[in-house]
């Protein structure tokens, strides 16, 4: 599967089957992840790898419904999926400066969101190209998922997905028209 084609049919699941992910494919998977660019190369991210169903359980019920008279719909797939993998990252690294005193240099604060999310869109499709299911979830109480998973001071829970077998095959969100979204020269022009 070449790049564009993962990018164009990967999608998020949300059901799995309870097959196992051997653990070679595991590590591709994290591989991808590892050569994500980031701040000034310092890969501020962490992955915690969950097995443990227990685990699992526990972090699931960390997830924050998107409305009231609705759960977050990843919440069963955290706990029936055969992994879960959660993804932190170290603060006061990305978007720092180069030398010391580490000092903040553009006005959007600390860039670890973004490195994290560039490693975990390299999870995701790697994951996808090799035949697996996962779904970005952010809408989870990060200090209880710390919590959980003894994650030290200084170390922000940013997403986490499931991962294994996708036990369905749900149609493509639409997206935004590039014509809507893109502009020339200046904001808002077409
Ligand atoms: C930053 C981020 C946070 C997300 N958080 C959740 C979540 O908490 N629960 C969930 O079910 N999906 C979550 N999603 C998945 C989105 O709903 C999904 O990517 C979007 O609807 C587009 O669908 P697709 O991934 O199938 O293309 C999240 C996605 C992103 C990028």
């Amino acid at each position: 599967m070449d790049v564009f084609e993962a990018i164009k049919t990967r999608r998020s699941i949300r059901k799995y089957k309870s097959t196992p992910v051997d653990g070679k494919t595991l590590e591709l998977v994290l591989e991808a992840a590892r050569w994500a660019p980031s701040w000034h190369n310092r890969q501020c991210w962490r992955f915690i790898v969950v097995r443990d169903s227990k685990t699992k359980d526990k972090l699931a019920a960390t997830l924050i419904a998107v409305s009231a008279d609705r759960p977050n719909p990843a919440a069963e797939a955290i706990r029936n999926a055969p992994v879960a993998i959660v993804a932190c990252a170290e603060l006061g690294k990305s978007g720092y400066s180069a030398r010391e005193p580490m000092e903040l240099i553009t006005d959007k604060g600390d860039w670890f969101m973004f490195d994290v999310a560039l490693a975990m869109q390299n999870l995701t499709l790697a994951a996808h190209s090799l035949g697996l299911g996962t779904v970005h979830v952010g809408a989870f109480d990060a200090e209880k998922a710390a919590t959980i998973l003894g994650v030290p001071e200084g170390i922000c829970v940013v997403s986490m997905t499931p991962l294994g077998y996708p036990d369905e095959e749900p149609p493509l969100r639409p997206r935004k028209e590039l014509s809507e979204i893109v502009f020339y020269d200046k904001f808002g022009v077409e």
